[in-house]
């Protein structure tokens, strides 16, 4: 037998789904989140991100299937992303993360990943 991966141990798809539906129903309140969307309706965004998280934890690769590679620091350039912002989506998803209440190890590792992969996607500079 195969040892679980990280998306099967946490619970897999549902745990996936209530992680991107909590961060999503805080972007759609966050004053400096919200208007970096460019669409009304955020559902095919938090489609688009839990199956991106569900594909790089080890669940099933529709995110591919759907929009080719991940290449996200390319797919974010069209949004300003400065610490401001960085500080705010990590804000969100630490409630989002407090949320699903998971083990503090699997925690863990869930939380140093978007932490960095948050500071990854910063592509400007603080205002002067
Ligand atoms: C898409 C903002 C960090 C994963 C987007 C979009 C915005 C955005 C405005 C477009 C919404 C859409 O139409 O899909 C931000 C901001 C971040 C951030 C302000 C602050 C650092 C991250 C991080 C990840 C991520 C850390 C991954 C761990 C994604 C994915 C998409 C997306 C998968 C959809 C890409 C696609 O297939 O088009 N983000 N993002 N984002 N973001 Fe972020």
């Amino acid at each position: 037998m195969t040892s679980p991966n990280f998306y099967e141990l946490v619970g897999g798809e549902p745990t996936f789904r209530l992680l991107v539906d909590e961060f999503y129903a805080g972007v759609a309140e966050d004053p400096i989140l919200r208007p970096l969307y460019p669409e009304e309706d955020l559902g095919p965004a938090n489609e688009r991100f839990r199956l991106f998280l569900i594909q790089y934890w080890g669940g099933p690769s529709t995110y591919s299937e759907q929009r080719g590679h991940p290449r996200l620091r390319m797919r974010h350039a069209p949004f300003r992303i400065a610490s401001a912002e960085r500080d705010a989506w990590l804000r969100q998803m630490r409630r989002a993360v407090d949320a699903i209440a998971l083990p503090p190890e699997q925690e863990a590792v869930l939380w140093d990943y978007l932490e960095r992969a948050a500071h990854f996607m910063v592509n400007a500079d603080d205002p002067e």
